[in-house]
């Protein structure tokens, strides 16, 4: 599928747009591709208790399982693509580490970063992520199996 990366980080200046940032004032707006071509979309939510802030990105993630197909598995882990995230300004900014690993999760190693030098491979901005197969290889109980993707049973 082609990335219309021009459209998709119009789409997080206009979710920035929407933010609300009264303590920081730093606008943020993420926009996401899916493998099915749905374009989600999320902004920063900022609290009084600084502590609960949301990140543009948890936004997003939420939106992707909200707006997901019907007919998905409960507990699959939908597919992004490509996603885009700016500052108010309109450029591109990158991810903090809680949402890089929240991305890693929704669209893994291979989700293509718009940056301001391109789009990058997630993977290279979180090598050796930890993942669903290390709390199902690793939890009490368990056995040593190799697994891949979201936690299964
Ligand atoms: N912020 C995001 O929305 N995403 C990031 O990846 C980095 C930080 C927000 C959280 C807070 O509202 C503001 O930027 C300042 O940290």
């Amino acid at each position: 599928m082609t990335i219309d990366w021009a459209f998709l980080r119009a789409a997080a200046v206009a979710a920035a747009s929407r933010a609300y940032a009264p303590y920081s004032r730093l606008r943020v707006g993420a926009a996401g591709l899916t493998f099915d071509g749905r374009v989600v979309t999320g902004c920063n939510v900022e609290n009084a208790s600084y502590g609960l802030t949301l990140c543009a990105e948890c936004g997003l993630v939420s939106a992707l399982h909200a707006t997901g197909p019907e007919s998905e598995a409960p507990g699959t882990a939908p597919v992004l693509l490509a996603v885009a995230i700016v500052a108010g300004d309109g450029d591109p900014l990158l991810p903090c580490g809680r949402c890089r690993q929240l991305l890693m999760e929704a669209g893994g190693p291979k989700l293509l970063v718009d940056t301001s030098d391109g789009p990058v491979q997630l993977g290279v901005l979180l090598p050796a992520a930890f993942d669903g197969a290390d709390v199902v290889s690793r939890r009490d109980g368990a056995p040593p199996t190799a697994t891949t993707g979201p936690l299964t049973t």
